[in-house]
């Protein structure tokens, strides 16, 4: 009983299983392709904490006029890859090349005044 237990029912049942958390897994992975541009990665990742238009809102403005405009590279390198506070760090969920595009976006829209 057991062995056809294994052999007829459980087998089957744990490949739909494999493939329904592989497949789950995809979907969670981010969502974003990995040549996502700036604007991309903000909007997906960024946008529900800091708005759209970098205005603020759970997290602090990051547009022109905001504290972070004197900001240097630096700090928003370390606070977008390990988190600060309330900020989640994304050292993990974002490639490098992710975070670089993600910042020169920040900073191409505060040097155009807005998005
Ligand atoms: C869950 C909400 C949340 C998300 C999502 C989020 N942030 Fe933040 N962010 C915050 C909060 C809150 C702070 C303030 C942290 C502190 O100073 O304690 C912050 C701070 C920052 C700062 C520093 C601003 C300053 O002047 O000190 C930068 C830069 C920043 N976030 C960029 C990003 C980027 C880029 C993303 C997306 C990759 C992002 N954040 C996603 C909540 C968020």
């Amino acid at each position: 009983m057991a062995l056809t237990c294994a052999r007829r029912v459980c087998m089957p049942l744990l490949l739909v299983l494999v493939l329904l958390s592989a497949s789950l897994l995809a979907g969670c992975g981010s969502g974003l392709a990995e040549d996502a541009d700036g604007e991309e990665i903000y909007n997906a990742r960024c946008s529900s904490c800091h708005r759209r238009d970098l205005s603020g809102a759970i997290g602090p403005a990051l547009g022109p006029g905001s504290e972070a405009v004197d900001r240097p590279l630096e700090y928003y390198e370390i606070t977008i890859t390990s988190g600060k506070g309330r900020m989640p760090s994304f050292g993990s969920t974002l490639t490098d090349d992710q975070i670089t595009r993600v910042i020169e976006y920040i900073l191409a829209v505060q040097r155009a005044g807005g998005v």
